[in-house]
This record gives structure tokens, C-alpha cells and sequence, in this order.
């Protein structure tokens, strides 16, 4: 089977678009999760919509299970191949079609990266809403698939909120060319809404229409420290009021994460001399004529009046900016500052969050003396990421224990086991937890209905 399934994809595919064997790259088999790494049987590279269409078929037809890739930076498992399957990359789909500034749109094949997007549109003076710290390794494809978030989803949403139209490949190679351009088209069924979000499990995404938003002409960053959870959670309610749309990012960092990630990379500034309770990275930016800088002075200045913030440290340049930035980045090296983590991507109701984390670090650190456990998260989205490490554990972290604690206190919150990572395979057994089982009922039957044959990154999500 599998030797037919290489002859049928060799002889239709041009050359150069399979590669096999020893030639294929170690790092295909991963993504950034803890999932254990899988090398496929091929690697399909292919260079137009056409190519992936014909592979589809092909693998469809002779029961060889195929999983789309992008930047292989996510954090669930979604990217990694199946056993005995075929990886596709979209490395050769890379290209920026068009950029339109009238229509405030860019289209773009699946694998171009997130940062390429975002220096495109900034040259025309417009930006793309969504960004994160993987930027410059993921790809729009991946972005789309999982449904990306990051640090501004409070202003601009998430991918979902982001994307006008898509073309996508059916499991069978039928291509659905939905390339909308229009933002508002009512004429049917949404359908690019069943490719994004779902992991590839019902169609593979080749190219998007996104959509562009006017850059801002000005922003303005600040570090803010806080006595506790209540007095942050004042002062995001203020910042909303006082600066509306023009607030853009909201990050918190808990004491667990940020003297953790301080002490361990000495390169970091820290900007206060004194520890908090915790601290926030507020971002404000908007238009020219919004003095947006003396809007988040005025609103810094009251909360510290009120005694809403203890200290805050505002940001007079760009490399002040980056400098506070990068203690919220840092998370990109929890690899090298701890190895193997136990991480969670949790939604929390915004009231509820403070006691949440409050309460899962306290039990966790019960539970397993000497662990280490870190809290931060997109707070302004109800999006917290808690990290664990139990030093000594080496590989052997205790993933199922902590994470049926963690689970237990999402469910009484109400709560989400999945924030914006999505369920790849490490979130699996969770995702009863957030979802009824007449959700789970109609996601298997949508994977049934457009992948009888499983075809389509098997494993991931649901099961049909
Ligand atoms: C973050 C990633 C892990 O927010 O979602 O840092
Ligand atoms: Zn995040």
C-alpha cells in the first residue's frame, strides 16, 4: 500500500515535490509541543493549489493519512505526521499574491510566514491584526488552521476575526475556492469557517484573503506593577473605558513567571527595583491625532492616584519597548531556562481568574514539592497559560496527575481547556470537558461528512 501510494504520488507530482526517506528533515516529525515526534513516510512539497489537490486524491483514494503543516510552532501536537502518512509542507507556497490598500486586504498562499504579512502591509501603511512571538516560523496556513490568537486579540480578535476567504482542498482533491474579498457576504453557508480552527482535520487551506487594518501612527507600552489580582482586574475595566479601541494589548505576568524568568535569563531589564503581586504589559495605539501617549500617562496616573497600580515604568523608546516586550517573550525560551513543561492554554472567566491561579499554583505546589509553576496569560482575552516543570522529572513530568487537577478547577469555573493552542493530540482526553457531548456528536459527523476516509490529519481533534 504504502509502496503504491509513493509510485502513484511520484509519477503525478512533478519532481521535487516528494521527497522520501533519509532526505526528508528530522525537525518534520515535530512541532514546538511535547507530542512525540512522528517521521512520515514522504514529505509532499508542492507548489500550487493544483499539486496539493492531486496528492489529496491520490492518498484519499489509497488510504494514506496526510497532515498539512506549517511552521510546526504549535503547541498541541496538530503538526505531527501519522504513522505510515504523509506530511505536506507549504515552504514552496510562500508567495504574497497581491496587497490591496482600497480594499484593506492581502492574498496570500498558505505558507507564507506571519511576519512577512506584517511587513508587507506595513509598507502600504496598513497592518495585520494578529501577532505572536513564533511571527517570523509560522505560517498564515497554520495560523488559519488553528485559529491563532496572541497578545492583541483584545483589539483586532483572533485569525477567525482576521480572514475574508480561503481557497482549501477537500480530502477527495476537490478545490473550494471561497477567495471572498468582500466584508460583508451573506450569499450562503460561511464556508471558509470549516477550515479554520479545525487542525486540518476537514480540508487542507492553500491560499486566504486577509484582512488589513490601518497601522497605527503612534503606541505607547507600559509595565505595570500591582498589589493583587482585584487591582489589576480595577484597572483593565479602567483602561478599557479610558482608552477604547486604542487599547491593544493587555498582558499579565504573575510573580510565579516573572521572577522565575528574570532570574533565569540575565539578559532581561528589570524594570522595577521592588517585587509586585503582579504585573501587567499594557500597550496602547491608535491614530496620530489620538495622543494616545498622554492617554496612557493620564490613565497611568490616575490608577496610580487611586492606588489601583503600585509602580508602573512607561517605555520612552523603541528599545525600552522591546525591552519590556521581551520579558513577556522570554516564554520562548522556557526550553532552554527549564526543558520538558507540562503547559496549559486555558480560558478563565476575567472575574474569576486572580483565585483561579491563586488556588491551581497553592495545590500544585502541594501536590508536588519543588515544582515549578508559572502564570501569565492574554488576561484581557480570559486566557491564562500556566507552566509546569518538576525539576528532576527529566522527560517524565507528571502530565495526566497535574493536568486532572488544572482540568477539574477550569470545569467549576467554567472555563475552557483550550484557549487558543487548540486540541491537536495533547488536548484530546480534555476536550469532553469543555464541549457536550451533542458538540462532540456534530464535530464527528462534519469530520464523517467531508473525510469518510479519515484522510485528513487522523488523530487530531475528534474522532469520527
Ligand atoms: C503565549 C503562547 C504560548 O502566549 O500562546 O506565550
Ligand atoms: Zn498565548
Amino acid at each position: 500500500m504504502a509502496q503504491d501510494a509513493l509510485k502513484a504520488l511520484g509519477q503525478a507530482l512533478p519532481e521535487g515535490a516528494i521527497v522520501i526517506g533519509a532526505d526528508i528533515p528530522a525537525s518534520i516529525a515535530a512541532d514546538w509541543s511535547t507530542a512525540e515526534p512522528v517521521m512520515p513516510m514522504a514529505l509532499i512539497r508542492p507548489r500550487i493549489t493544483a499539486e496539493v489537490a492531486t496528492a489529496l486524491a491520490i492518498c484519499d483514494a489509497l488510504g494514506v493519512p496526510v497532515t498539512a503543516q506549517g511552521g510546526r510552532t504549535g503547541l498541541a501536537g496538530g503538526a505531527v505526521p501519522a504513522e505510515n502518512g504523509v506530511a505536506m509542507s507549504f515552504e514552496r507556497m510562500a508567495a504574497i499574491e497581491e496587497i490591496d490598500p482600497l480594499a484593506g486586504v492581502a492574498v496570500v498562499q498558505a505558507g507564507v510566514p506571519l511576519a512577512s504579512v506584517q511587513a508587507s502591509a506595513r509598507e502600504y501603511g496598513l497592518m495585520f491584526g494578529v501577532d505572536l512571538g513564533s511571527r517570523d516560523s509560522c505560517t498564515i496556513g497554520g495560523n488559519l488552521a488553528t485559529n491563532a490568537g496572541g497578545t492583541r486579540v483584545l483589539r483586532y480578535g483572533m485569525m477567525r476575526e482576521n480572514v475574508l476567504g480561503l481557497e482549501a482542498v477537500l480530502a477527495d482533491g476537490t478545490v473550494i475556492s471561497s477567495m471572498n474579498r468582500l466584508l460583508k457576504n451573506n450569499a450562503g453557508y460561511d464556508l471558509k469557517q470549516m477550515f479554520i480552527g479545525t487542525e486540518g482535520t476537514l480540508g487542507v487551506i492553500t491560499r486566504a484573503v486577509l484582512r488589513l487594518q490601518p497601522a497605527p501612527a503612534a503606541s505607547a507600552s507600559a509595565l505595570c506593577g500591582f498589589r493583587n489580582a482585584d487591582a489589576m482586574l480595577g484597572f483593565l475595566m479602567r483602561a478599557r473605558s479610558r482608552l477604547g479601541q486604542a487599547l491593544s494589548a493587555f498582558e499579565a505576568m504573575w510573580p510565579s513567571f516573572y521572577s522565575h524568568m528574570t532570574g533565569a535569563l540575565p539578559e532581561l531589564r528589570r524594570p522595577f527595583d521592588a517585587p509586585h503581586g503582579l504585573y501587567v504589559l499594557i500597550e496602547a495605539a491608535g491614530a496620530a491625532d489620538e495622543a494616545i501617549e498622554e492617554r496612557l500617562h493620564a490613565l497611568l496616573s490616575e490608577a496610580l492616584e487611586t492606588g489601583e497600580i503600585t509602580d508602573a515604568v512607561i517605555a520612552s523608546s523603541e528599545r525600552d519597548r522591546a525591552d519590556l516586550w521581551a520579558l513577556r517573550e522570554s516564554v520562548a525560551h522556557f526550553g532552554r531556562v527549564l526543558g520538558p513543561v507540562i503547559a496549559f492554554d486555558i480560558g478563565v472567566p476575567i472575574a474569576a481568574m486572580g483565585a483561579f491561579v491563586a488556588r491551581v499554583e497553592a495545590e500544585i505546589a502541594e501536590g508536588w514539592p519543588g515544582i515549578i509553576a508559572m502564570s501569565y496569560g492574554h488576561i484581557g482575552d480570559s486566557n491564562l497559560h500556566l507552566v509546569c516543570h518538576l525539576p528532576g522529572a527529566g522527560a517524565d513530568q507528571p502530565h495526566e496527575a497535574v493536568s486532572d487537577l488544572v482540568y477539574r478547577r477550569v470545569v467549576e469555573v467554567g472555563g475552557s481547556v483550550s484557549a487558543e493552542h487548540g486540541i491537536g493530540t495533547l488536548k484530546r482526553k480534555a476536550l469532553a470537558l469543555s464541549r457536550s457531548p451533542a458538540e462532540l456528536a456534530l464535530m464527528a459527523r462534519m469530520k464523517r461528512a467531508l473525510d469518510p476516509n479519515g484522510t485528513l490529519n487522523p488523530g487530531k481533534v475528534v474522532t469520527a
